[in-house]
């Protein structure tokens, strides 16, 4: 049985036209919650875990004054925009792919709903025409021997008209800039929903998501900087490892295995 919190306004009706239209999960949307305006969905799906919410509740906003992206930078996105978090409790088996899975949700959902050729730039950016269009942020807290909770933040730019947002103006798009159309936030929205769970279902009963996830790759085989903490690694990005991983070969002709870091490929020389 899903239940929903109800009130008058764009992320409410995203949720009820959801439903509405039929959702057929088993983990993610067992429960949405809506408010109109947040700090972060990040933030909220803390406080929902803290009560015991079930797995799979998605956190939805229309609006975040403080939406936090990687690196705790500032994250930029409005009225029109898509901003959720999903709230897990994997197993080790699972977790290790969240970030996964979440890319490969929203680019499946993107080909699906629009025209446009997504890319994921390693790790976990989705770019359309070499903007990003996507973000992803998954906070993971282990409790002992178990995995604990993990939330999946999610913030596509669908209506967002980049201009307004001078920060980001040169470095983002919107589905709708890109693709010339509006496109309806409720079938992104219910296809990201969908997808996300049917990707952890498969990966809870053995599904590698890595191959999939690995053509949609942005860049591979190109020169690549990877800033970890105040580290840089550089060379090659020859490929990813079975858990993701970016592995590079450097200038001493050794592989690296990056776990995480911001990369900035063909760097200037
Ligand atoms: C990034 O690219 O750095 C990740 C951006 C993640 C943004 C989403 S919007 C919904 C959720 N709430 C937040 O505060 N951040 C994530």
């Amino acid at each position: 049985m899903k239940s929903i919190q109800r009130s008058n306004n764009i992320g409410s009706n995203v949720i009820s036209e959801t439903l509405k239209n039929g959702l057929h999960t088993t983990v993610v949307g067992s429960r949405f919650i809506y408010h109109k305006r947040l700090s972060s969905t990040m933030d909220e799906a803390i406080r929902e875990i803290n009560k015991g919410t079930v797995e799979g509740t998605v956190l939805l906003t229309d609006e975040q004054t403080a939406g936090r992206g990687r690196f705790e930078r500032q994250w930029f996105s409005g009225p029109g925009d898509l901003m959720f978090s999903v709230v897990f409790y994997p197993s080790y088996k699972e977790l290790p792919y969240l970030s996964v899975l979440a890319a490969l949700a929203v680019v499946r959902t993107i080909e699906k709903e629009t025209d446009l050729l997504p890319r994921i730039k390693w790790p976990n950016d989705i770019l359309v025409n070499g903007k990003k269009i996507c973000g992803l942020l998954v906070e993971n807290l282990t409790k002992g021997n178990s995995s604990g909770h993990s939330i999946v933040g999610i913030g596509l730019n669908v209506g967002m008209n980049v201009k307004s947002y001078p920060e980001i103006s040169d470095i983002a798009t919107s589905i709708n800039t890109e693709s010339k159309m509006d496109t309806s936030l409720v079938s992104l929205f219910q296809g990201i929903i969908q997808q996300l769970d049917n990707l952890y279902l498969a990966v809870k009963d053995g599904y590698s998501p890595i191959g999939e996830w690995k053509q949609y790759l942005y860049a591979l085989g190109q020169t690549v900087e990877i800033r970890i903490n105040d580290e840089i690694v550089s060379g090659l990005a020859e490929g990813v490892d079975e858990l993701g991983h970016l592995l590079v070969r450097t200038s001493d002709d050794k592989i690296v295995t990056i776990m995480a870091g911001e990369a900035t490929f063909n760097p200037m020389a």
